[in-house]
């Protein structure tokens, strides 16, 4: 019997997770019955929100349970269908385990499109954080000609897409970034007016001279002491789409910082928190929003691809360092 490699959550991580809070694991691998198909595992998406899943913590989405296969959004391949749905070698994603292979319903995986974009694509702008970003910028934002759009974790996944659709709209966009490395991508690639390395730089300093007009919209992906700098430089009914708080994942303690409500009174804004899943049934709006974005050139994309199933949780790891410029993404296998 054929066996494969799997990757389970063994520890509840206590602060910033390591390697011991992980292991690998073999298993066989699964016939497919009436109505489920094999899949060979080619992408694996690594996320920031999986870290709040391995708290046992009430949240939007259950925590993982311990000494269980991780699970996150996947691309693979078909390679023994049982499904009427499904044929030998199509492209699919869902959201599979951290395993060379699995057995699902056909229902688990939707097929792709892989003339569209490359199949990692829909891990990216395609995919959940694409959608994130456009949702969380569009809906809640709306960002107006000539307004001053500012984002946190500007050359990440979702950060990358948000600064480019609100140069779309016609905004003066700042990024805040943490290398000059991604500073210079996001002023020379993917055309930000501005950009700020809060590692080097006095943030609340930097951001009062890129936004001489004050601040519209304050994308939050990050949290923590840049989403504090911004609160003093809010315009009138300015918006802040609350996306997420990577700085304050890993901590030990309640996060306390700047209290906001003197700075949503004195700027009559409106500061809103808000999961993707929230708009899922407008995805396919999202969805063909922005692959007519990135058909005509309006919107590129950069992927940080590690290779290897052996090293998923490095990649993982290695988004608390910033190591990754656009989507974190594990190459597992190639696409036949
Ligand atoms: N609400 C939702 O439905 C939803 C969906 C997807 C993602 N999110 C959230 O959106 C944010 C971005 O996610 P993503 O998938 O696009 O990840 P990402 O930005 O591609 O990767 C994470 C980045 O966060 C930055 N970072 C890490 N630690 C930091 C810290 N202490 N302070 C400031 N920045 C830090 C790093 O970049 P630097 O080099 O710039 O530090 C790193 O590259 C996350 O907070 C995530 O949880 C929310």
């Amino acid at each position: 019997m054929y066996h494969l490699q799997q990757i389970k959550l063994i520890k509840r991580p206590s602060g910033t997770p390591t390697n011991e809070d992980f292991e690998f694991a073999e298993a066989p691998i699964g016939e497919p019955a009436e109505g489920e198909v094999l899949i060979r595992t080619n992408y694996i998406s690594v996320d920031p929100y999986l870290r709040g899943r391995m708290n046992n913590v009430k949240s939007y989405v259950p925590p993982f349970e311990l000494d269980s296969v991780i699970t996150s959004a996947v691309i693979g391949q078909v390679i023994e269908s049982k499904s009427t749905h499904f044929e030998k070698n199509d492209v699919v994603t869902g959201g599979l385990g951290w395993q060379e292979y699995s057995v699902v319903q056909e229902s688990e995986v939707r097929k792709i499109d892989t003339n569209l974009a490359p199949a990692s694509a829909y891990l990216s702008v395609l995919g959940m954080t694409g959608l994130t970003a456009y949702f969380g910028l569009l809906d809640i934002a709306d960002p107006k000609e000539g307004e001053t759009v500012v984002v946190s974790g500007a050359a990440g996944a979702v950060g990358s897409v948000v600064g480019q659709i609100a140069k779309i709209k016609g905004a003066h966009v700042v990024g805040i970034a943490g290398s000059d490395e991604k500073i210079e991508y996001l002023k020379n690639e993917l055309g930000f007016d501005a950009a700020i390395n809060y590692k080097t730089e006095e943030i609340e300093t930097a951001l009062a001279k890129a936004c001489p007009n004050g601040i519209d919209v304050y994308y939050e992906n990050v949290g923590g002491e840049i989403g504090d700098a911004v609160l003093p430089l809010l315009n009138k009914f300015a918006r802040i789409p609350v996306c997420g708080a990577i700085s304050a994942y890993n901590n030990k303690e309640a996060d306390i910082g700047l209290r906001v409500q003197s700075y949503l009174i004195k700027s009559s804004a409106l500061m809103q928190g808000f999961t993707v899943g929230d708009y899922a049934s407008r995805f396919k709006e999202g969805s063909e929003a922005l692959a007519g974005w990135l058909q005509a050139g309006e919107i590129q994309y950069e992927e940080t691809i590690t290779e290897g199933f052996e090293n998923t949780i490095d990649a993982f790891l290695d988004l608390f360092q910033g190591a990754n410029v656009g989507k974190a993404i594990v190459k597992v296998s190639d696409i036949e």
